[in-house]
Parts: structure tokens; C-alpha cells; sequence
């Protein structure tokens, strides 16, 4: 390979990193997730994962990226690790898989921007859902979504995507906002936010065991946590970024669009009665489509969100295609775009599967199976392998490092590392692995 290119400006990597963060897992996985297990009683445990497993797993993986200037493969060896490649691998592995169950549900948004230019939705919402989401209409579509995922990969025209992030997730927002606004003024909206925001401790005691794996699967899989992505963008990253901040700025943007989708999507299921039927992977779409229908200029409104929300599907899963694809690439040399149509192609038949109505088993078995066990192994490694100078460098840049006397940070970060983020996935594993398997 040439001299390695570093990111222009930190905004560029930031704006990356946002972009394969903020996706379906915000808008479509977390309102789904949180609807399936007891609303606020998932929210509460979501956020804590969020925020005290979450964050300091990304800096691990920034930490390893920055330090190697490897994807998440090589990153392993370079450092002098060969025998833990296999750490990345796995992560490389829960890239392709997710890919697959991805572009089906990205194939969804592109049915559901057809629905907006036809009104195919509107008055129907869950009936609509239903013949969008599986069989022959759904495989059409999911291969659309692959298409343009390999279009855009092969290209190397990412770069493109990246920049449109910057007016992506400003819409995102504002049309959150505005839908969370509307949904606030339905009638019955009230028991939508009782059941998002007020914790029912009891509903919590009781499904411990599928609420906390489904919770840090979330907070894996929202923030691109597990699957060697992150490390491979932060292997761009120039030595004097401040990577807390960095990972702060993207945690905390992640959480707010997922909250806001929350905000939307709730009141609206329990203003039509739908917050106790069983829609499970459908609860996003359904409860949107069925606000657009009510909405005045709702049909454009739809058109307008779900061509955002696709940019937003796609700037993930180019991320997701790049990752076991610059793999193969850096292995085996082959031309980049004969991969990367190589490599999609084996992640759409793959997606026939999800795509004839199995979304929810890929999901739990990324969520409960592959995250919690690459997140593990990532976690040990820069706890107890790599030699503890070298993890240090975190300070290097930083925030943390630069103001004296803030060095602790830097050492509590390394002992939560070592101690409480693996004893917590290993929970996590064992919770998951009982709850859903046996
Ligand atoms: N974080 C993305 C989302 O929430 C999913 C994703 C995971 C994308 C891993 C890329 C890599 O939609
Ligand atoms: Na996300």
C-alpha cells in the first residue's frame, strides 16, 4: 500500500464515524428493541451500557486503530499481537453477517420511500408493512440496497456519503423534532411516554435475562461497537486528536437521535393503539407510516424522512461492507471493486434468509452471540495483552493527558477496561446464551 492517508480535518473522521453510527439502529432497532422489552425498563438499562460499557469500549477500539494505522485484522499483529488476530476477525465476521440482515431492512426504507410516492402506505400502515417486509418484494428490494452499498464501496466513492452525513443528520433531527412534536399532541400519547420514560422496576426484575443482553447488543451494534470498524477509522487518525472527545461527540449525537426517534415513535403506537400489539421489527416503520398518513403534506413529509433515513442506512452500510472487504483486499491483494461486489454478493444470498421474515433471529444472534464475544476479546486484549504504554497513549492528544493532573483518568479508563467492561460482556454472554438459546 502508498503512504497511508490521515482524515483531512477531525471534523471528517467525526462526521465518519457519526455516519456509521447513526443508521437503522436508531431509528428502526432501538424503538424496536425498547417496544419488545418493557419500554422504560430497557431504556434505563440501555443508556448504562450506553455510556459506562459503550464509550470506554470505543475509545479501546480508537486507541488500537490510531496506534496500529492497520484495519482490524492486521491492527492485532502490527502491534506484535499476531496470535489475537483472531479478535478482529470476529468483529470482520459480525460485519458481514449484520450486513446481510442490514440491507434487508434497508430494503425495507426503499419500499417505504416507493410507499411514500404511491400513498401505498397510508391508512394502512401494518398491512403495508407486511407485504414490504418478507418474501419476494423484500428480497427485490434488499438487493437494490446491496446494489447501491456495492456501488458505493467498488466506487470508492464514500467520501460522497461521508459529506452528505453533514446535512443528513441535521434532518435527521429536525425532522425527529418536528414528528416528536406532532405525535406529542395526539390523544393517547400520554401512555406512550409512560411506557418509554417511567421504569417499571418490576417488568425489569422479572426479564433481566433478555433485557440486559438485548440492551448491550444495542449499544454495541448503535454505535458500531464489536465489528472492527471503528478501529479501521481510527487508523486514519492523525496523533494529536483528542479521542475522548471524539468518542463523546459520537456517543452522545448516537444517543440523542435514538432518544428522538423514541420520542416520535412511541406516543404515536399508543395514540393508535398499537403500543401493546406484538409488532415487533415492524414498530418503527409502522408507527411512522401511520403518522405520515395523518399528517398533512404526510406523503411528502414520508418521502422526505425515508430518503433521509436511507442515506443514514447507507453511510452505515458501506462501513459495514468496507470492513470485511478492505480484509481481503490488504490479504489478498485482489482489485477493490471485484471484492467488494465479491463480498456483497455473499451477503445478499445470505440475506435471503432474514428476507423471507428471520430478521429477528440474525439480530439476536449478532446482538447476544458475536458483539458481547469481539467486544470481549478487544476488551482483554487492551486490558491485559498489549503492554499497558502503549494503551496509555489514549493520553496522547488528549484531552485527558494534556492537563496535568488528569492522568488518573487515564488509569481508572485502563483499570473499567480491565475489570468491569469484560466482567460485565461475560454477564451479558451468559445472560444471552441461556435467554436465547437453550
Ligand atoms: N451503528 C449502525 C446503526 O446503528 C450499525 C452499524 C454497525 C454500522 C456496525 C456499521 C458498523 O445503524
Ligand atoms: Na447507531
Amino acid at each position: 500500500m502508498a503512504q497511508r492517508e490521515t482524515w483531512t480535518s477531525r471534523v471528517g473522521f467525526i462526521f465518519a464515524a457519526v455516519g456509521s453510527a447513526v443508521g437503522l439502529g436508531n431509528i428502526w432497532s432501538f424503538p424496536f428493541q425498547t417496544a419488545s422489552n418493557g419500554g422504560a425498563a430497557f431504556l434505563v438499562v440501555y443508556l448504562f451500557a450506553v455510556f459506562l460499557i459503550g464509550f470506554p469500549t470505543m475509545l479501546i477500539e480508537f486507541v488500537i486503530g490510531r496506534r496500529s494505522k492497520q484495519n482490524a485484522v492486521s491492527a492485532f499483529s502490527e502491534l506484535g499481537y499476531g496470535n489475537w488476530t483472531f479478535a478482529g476477525a470476529i468483529g470482520v465476521f459480525a460485519s458481514f453477517i449484520t450486513l446481510s440482515f442490514y440491507s434487508v431492512v434497508g430494503g425495507w426504507v426503499i419500499s417505504y420511500i416507493v410507499g411514500s410516492v404511491t400513498g401505498g402506505y397510508l391508512g394502512q400502515a401494518s398491512t403495508f408493512f407486511g407485504s414490504v417486509s418478507s418474501g419476494t418484494v423484500a428480497i427485490g428490494a434488499h438487493a437494490l440496497f446491496m446494489a447501491i452499498t456495492i456501488a458505493i464501496v467498488a466506487g470508492g466513492v464514500a467520501n460522497g456519503i461521508e459529506r452528505a452525513t453533514k446535512v443528513m443528520i441535521p434532518a435527521i433531527l429536525v425532522l425527529l423534532v418536528g414528528l416528536a412534536a406532532w405525535g406529542s399532541t395526539l390523544t393517547g400519547s400520554a401512555a406512550g411516554y409512560a411506557y418509554y420514560l417511567s421504569p417499571d422496576f418490576g417488568v425489569l426484575a422479572a426479564n433481566v435475562g433478555s433485557i440486559v443482553p438485548s440492551a448491550m447488543g444495542q449499544a454495541f451494534f448503535t454505535l458500531s461497537l464489536g465489528f472492527g470498524v471503528m478501529i479501521a477509522y481510527a487508523s486514519y487518525l492523525g496523533r494529536d486528536d483528542s479521542l475522548p472527545a471524539d468518542s463523546a461527540i459520537i456517543v452522545v449525537l448516537n444517543t440523542i437521535v435514538a432518544l428522538l426517534a423514541g420520542f416520535a415513535v412511541f406516543p404515536i403506537l399508543a395514540a393508535t393503539d398499537a403500543l401493546t400489539g406484538s409488532t415487533g421489527a415492524g414498530t418503527a416503520f409502522v408507527a411512522l407510516a401511520g403518522a405520515f398518513g395523518q399528517l398533512p403534506a404526510g406523503q411528502i413529509i414520508g418521502l422526505v424522512f425515508f430518503v433521509v433515513l436511507l442515506f443514514a442506512a447507507l453511510s452505515s452500510s458501506i462501513s459495514l461492507l468496507e470492513a470485511p472487504s478492505s480484509y481481503v483486499v490488504d490479504r489478498y491483494g485482489i482489485d477493490r471493486p471485484k471484492v467488494a461486489v465479491g463480498v456483497g454478493l455473499v451477503s445478499f444470498v445470505i440475506g435471503i434468509v432474514p428476507a423471507y421474515g428471520y430478521v429477528g433471529l440474525f439480530n439476536d444472534f449478532v446482538f447476544n452471540i458475536l458483539l458481547p464475544i469481539a467486544v470481549l476479546f478487544i476488551a482483554l486484549f487492551a486490558g491485559w495483552i498489549v503492554d499497558a504504554d502503549a494503551i496509555k497513549e489514549l493520553g496522547q492528544g488528549s484531552v485527558v493527558g494534556s492537563i496535568p493532573g488528569t492522568a488518573p483518568l487515564t488509569t481508572l479508563w485502563l483499570w473499567w477496561v480491565r475489570i468491569v467492561v469484560p466482567i460485565a460482556v461475560i454477564i451479558t454472554l451468559y445472560l444471552g446464551v441461556t435467554n436465547f438459546y437453550t
